[in-house]
């Protein structure tokens, strides 16, 4: 079966026009092609192609569609032939598999179906009261959220499980699209959506493959705001964008998408007229995601929160989406606004217009980096420089990256030359931390390569910022590292404990690293791993992803389990193993930071009620 994508890939690459001229002579009227109709042999020119969409319509057979109908009515050929001959045209390789195999993830894909129409039968039901009663509070009634597949997730722990069993389907079918979670302290699996407003997500041919569950009330505690179906065979999150299926028409025929942050930022979009809408799925725009949305529209709004954090999410989403080819623009909401609350109280015109006013993202960055003083001296414009450098490296279009390069020459006063060659310079590659190829060696091996990996890309932030900055000041990364509590025993490779310890080092006495200094007083077997760290180039695109994917992998994972160890081995242990773990155990929290521990209350809840009456007992056998 050819993919879905890879069918849109060849649709929005084809040239209807050029495909249907081989088979008749076409004449432009105004917007669209005339021709006589091959397909019923007629003489008028009663065929027409409205290229932009990349439809036809016969008016006197009747006939229309698009290039694949074309092909298969005129060819004869069945649908996937059609797409292979289309695909042929426009220089797409199609895997060459079956093409009629039966779909592996049916029933995966039935039991999704089953539980959205479970959902909503849910919401229309007595007990849907309440999830009725506030979506009517956000301004919308049944219609509406029957038209964007809008549920509701009763309070309880089995319903729909139950439900779906009674229906005929496995709990390792519902295990593994996620409806179902399992934990350590429920003998059996529970609904993972309970008391929640639903949304459907789904593929382009409008089958749910995952949901998005929205709290209900604000009083349920730490329960978080929005909970997702995790991955699964049929659903990756990075890969999808909720909306697309209904967007996509609409984002070919503006040229334009619209990217928000929420569920209801795009469906209320969508009621509202704004109908090339879509939200990424609760994580920052991946890289797919923007190459999906380069399919239908060469431009994207990015309309975020207009505070600090949505700022830099919405930059690195530019990023993002320059490098998938797509041009960002962006969108500066009134404070404390985000566009379903826009929309709904200033009204469609008022949020018409903040679209008009958005800006190119670099010409933001320019304003702001302008309005901060950067280039009102020669040291601000080389800083200046510095922030503007990942997105002229990040474009990819070389029409748009001339007229960057322009901009930022003309603002900062450095000549093109030296841009460019800024670009260039650390550009060959880039390194994304917490995203290992998927290897397929045993899983030891990987988990051995994931971790130098990570202590590689930590170490290359870590020297790079060293090199890069006038002494190692507390706001240097090597400092947030000693903070979040990495040590040099969190490094297995020799040549990095040796390279962290000279960063400490450094640090510590208030010192500058001296690369030259360590080369000298390391053995030479170690020497090659550091100058190769030294030397690298690669381009740190997103430093805060890099440090939070490594340090979670070198500190944070092992730590986590370990003291899943130490609560097994002390139900095994004696008293002086007892205490000995114990103390382990203590020492292991001590070194976490804050939101670490936090955490890990949450993920190892046993963690804090069992520790004050084992430590009595230990303090009074000891
Ligand atoms: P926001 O917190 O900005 O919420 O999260 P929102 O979209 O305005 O939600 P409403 O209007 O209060 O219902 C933006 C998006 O981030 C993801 C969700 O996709 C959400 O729509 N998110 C948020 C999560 O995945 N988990 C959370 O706990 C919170
Ligand atoms: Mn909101």
């Amino acid at each position: 079966m050819v993919s879905d994508t890879l069918v849109e890939e060849v649709r929005a690459r084809a040239d209807l026009v050029e495909i249907c001229g081989e088979h008749m002579p076409l004449k432009r009227v105004g917007k669209s092609y005339r021709g006589p109709c091959p397909l019923h042999g007629g003489e008028g020119l009663n065929f027409s192609i409205d290229a932009e969409r990349g439809i036809y319509k016969c008016f006197v057979c009747g006939e229309g569609g698009d290039v694949f109908s074309f092909v298969m009515r005129r060819l004869g050929l069945e649908f996937p032939e059609a797409v292979r001959y289309v695909a042929g045209r426009v220089g797409i390789e199609i895997p060459d598999e079956r093409d009629r195999g039966p779909d592996p993830f049916a029933r995966l894909r039935e039991v999704n179906a089953f539980a959205e129409e479970w959902f909503l039968e849910r919401r229309r039901a007595a007990e849907g009261r309440t999830a009725r009663e506030y979506l009517a509070g956000r301004g919308m009634d049944e219609e509406a959220a029957d038209r964007f597949a809008i549920g509701f997730a009763p309070a309880a722990w089995r319903e729909l499980r139950d439900a779906a069993l009674a229906r005929g389907f496995d709990e390792d079918a519902l295990l593994e699209v996620g409806l179902l979670a399992t934990s350590e302290r429920a003998a059996e699996p529970y609904d993972r959506f309970r008391n929640r407003l639903v949304f459907s997500i789904r593929d382009l041919r409008e089958r749910p493959v995952g949901f998005g569950g929205r709290r209900l009330g604000e009083d349920e505690g730490d329960a978080p705001k929005y909970i997702n179906s995790p991955d699964s065979p049929i659903f990756e999150k990075g890969r999808f964008l909720y909306l697309l299926n209904a967007a996509r028409h609409n984002m070919r025929r503006n040229e334009a998408a619209l990217v928000v942050e929420g569920f209801m930022d795009a469906v209320t979009l969508h009621r509202h007229g704004f109908a090339n809408a879509v939200a990424p799925l609760g994580t920052a725009l991946a890289a797919p995601q923007a190459e999906l949305l380069r399919r239908y529209a060469p431009r994207a709004y990015l309309v975020y929160d207009s505070d600090a954090p949505g700022r830099r999410a919405s930059f690195r989403a530019a990023d993002t989406l320059l490098g998938a080819g797509v041009h960002p623009l962006i969108v500066t909401l009134p404070g404390g606004e985000d566009p379903d609350s826009l929309v709904r109280t200033a009204g469609p015109a008022a949020f018409r217009a903040l679209l008009d006013d958005a800006l190119d993202a670099l010409e933001l960055k320019l304003r702001i980096l302008g309005k901060r003083g950067y280039f009102e001296s020669a040291e601000g414009r080389r800083r200046a420089l510095d922030h503007l450098l990942s997105t002229l490296r990040a474009v990819q279009d070389p029409a748009l990256r001339d007229i960057y390069i322009g901009r930022v020459s003309e603002t900062t006063g450095v000549r093109r030359e030296t841009i460019v060659h800024e670009v260039a310079r650390g550009k060959p590659r880039t390194v994304q931390a917490g995203r290992r190829a998927p290897s397929k060696g045993a899983s030891a091996d990987r988990h051995a390569d994931g971790r130098t990996a990570a202590e590689r890309s930590l170490l290359l932030l870590l020297v790079r910022d060293a090199l890069l900055t006038e002494g190692l000041s507390e706001r240097a990364w090597i400092g947030r590292a000693l903070d979040d509590g990495v040590r040099t025993e969190h490094f297995q490779e020799p040549a990095y404990r040796a390279l962290f310890d000279a960063l400490a080092e450094g640090y510590r006495t208030g010192g500058r690293f001296d690369a030259g200094a360590l080369l000298e007083s390391i053995p030479s077997s170690l020497r090659s791993l550091v100058e190769g760290l030294l030397g690298d180039t690669t381009e740190l695109t997103h430093p805060e992803e890099i440090y939070g994917a490594s340090v979670e992998r070198l500190i944070y994972r092992p730590a986590e389990e370990r003291l899943r160890e130490i609560r097994r081995e002390m139900k095994m242990a004696d008293e002086a193993q007892k205490r000995e773990l114990l103390r382990e155990q203590l020492e292991i929290r001590a070194g976490l930071p804050q939101s670490e521990k936090r955490r890990l209350a949450l993920v190892l809840p046993w963690l804090d009620r069992s520790e004050p009456t084992d430590l009595d007992e230990g303090r009074r056998n000891g």
